[in-house]
């Protein structure tokens, strides 16, 4: 197979994930990286890479088959209706954008243009949420009632010397809570309402460093889920599935799902059941799937490639990432009013 011509915009923190994954594949070439920033140009500068002040610069100098967009999010659907407007694919990191309002003008693109998207809700790639999805559908679980979700974690005070992580829309709701609500939007469908509750407590700034929620989705499912950036705590999913090497590894499990049938955890996949009558003075069986382990994030290119030359649909479409989108900004304006927040289905 030809390699695959990708650009990356944006060489900060994740970009530069996607860009080393890039260098490391046979299957993909770099054309080009998009970087304003000193810093950034400089780490490109290290590695010999051909950087462009811009996106548009990057795009008019390269012959990109596909565009990896990891900049701010408000940035997200400007870059990717320059490229799409010029026929190019685009991966664009979660979340899809900053608001509903841009998601939706993207989605126009797309049905204007006919180039594909795909949104680096990359958690979609990860083996072992692909077979909780799998299990769940075979019905395996029965009926899903509840589902139980910890992302508690701490982030270190110079983590915070960046103003827009002290600002309302910088905290753990939209940048990490995101991430948990999409698994389990990909695992059970779209939500119904949202309630919610956040707090300030510890650190004080106008953003949350702690919040609660209760998710109701459509197939009836009640989830509870807790994030915290504050908290000195092994149980956060970035801990314990191994996709990311920074995190010292943790061995515990953050996604508890019952069933009136059965009962699964993840990541270690253990689903309990009863052998016989289901009665709760009888004895619960543990049976264990195990999964191969990949890196998730070489796997979201190969997908990317695959949906660019249109032999995949996407994992992840811009429609998923506004229902994702949606239903965590229904959790902020569930907090702040006080008032269950219910989500609409997307307007087609
Ligand atoms: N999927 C994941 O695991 C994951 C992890 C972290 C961040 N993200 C997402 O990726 C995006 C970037 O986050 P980050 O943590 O890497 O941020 P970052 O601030 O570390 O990096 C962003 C980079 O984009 C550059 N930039 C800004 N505007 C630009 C423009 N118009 N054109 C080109 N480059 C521009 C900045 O100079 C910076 O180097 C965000 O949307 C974030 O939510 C995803």
């Amino acid at each position: 197979m030809q390699k695959f011509t990708l650009a990356v915009v944006g060489a900060g923190v994740i970009g530069r994930t996607h860009i080393e994954r890039i260098l490391k594949s046979p299957e993909f070439t770099l054309a080009g990286v998009a970087e304003p920033s000193q810093a950034g140009r400089q780490w490109c500068a290290e590695r010999n890479l051909p950087t462009y002040d811009n996106h548009c610069a990057l795009l008019d100098a390269t012959q990109a088959q596909g565009v990896v967009i990891a900049t701010p999010n408000a940035t997200h659907v400007q870059v990717a209706t320059d490229c799409m407007t010029r026929g190019i694919p685009v991966l664009i990191e979660k979340p899809v954008a900053d608001t509903l309002a841009s998601a939706e003008q993207l989605i126009q693109v797309e049905k204007d243009t006919g180039v594909p998207v795909l949104v680096g809700h990359h958690r979609r790639q990860n083996p072992i949420l692909q077979r909780a999805r799998q299990i769940i559908a075979e019905g395996r679980l029965g009926q899903v009632v509840s589902a139980n979700v910890m992302a508690n974690f701490y982030k270190p005070p110079a983590y915070f010397d960046v103003a827009w992580r002290r600002q309302t829309g910088g905290g753990p709701v939209l940048i990490n809570l995101i991430h948990d609500i999409d698994m389990l939007i990909f695992m059970l469908g779209e939500v119904l309402a949202v309630q919610g509750s956040l707090s300030n407590s510890v650190r004080g700034f106008e953003v949350e460093d702690t919040g609660a929620a209760l998710l109701e989705f459509k197939c009836g499912t009640q989830a509870v889920m807790t994030v915290s950036d504050t908290a000195t705590s092994p149980w956060c999913w970035d801990f314990c599935a191994g996709e990311q090497s920074q995190y010292p590894r943790q061995n515990v499990q953050t996604h508890f799902l019952s069933g009136t049938q059965g009962s699964l955890s993840l990541p270690d996949l253990a689903l309990w059941h009863y052998k016989g009558d289901r009665h709760w003075h009888h004895e619960l069986t543990r049976e264990q799937t195990t999964v191969h382990e990949i890196d998730v994030y070489v796997q979201q290119l190969r997908h990317f490639r695959a949906v660019a030359e249109r032999r995949e649909t996407p994992i992840c479409s811009a429609q998923d990432g506004w229902r994702t989108l949606q239903a965590t900004q229904a959790l902020l304006n569930a907090a702040q009013s006080g008032q269950r927040q219910t989500c609409p289905t997307f307007r087609t």
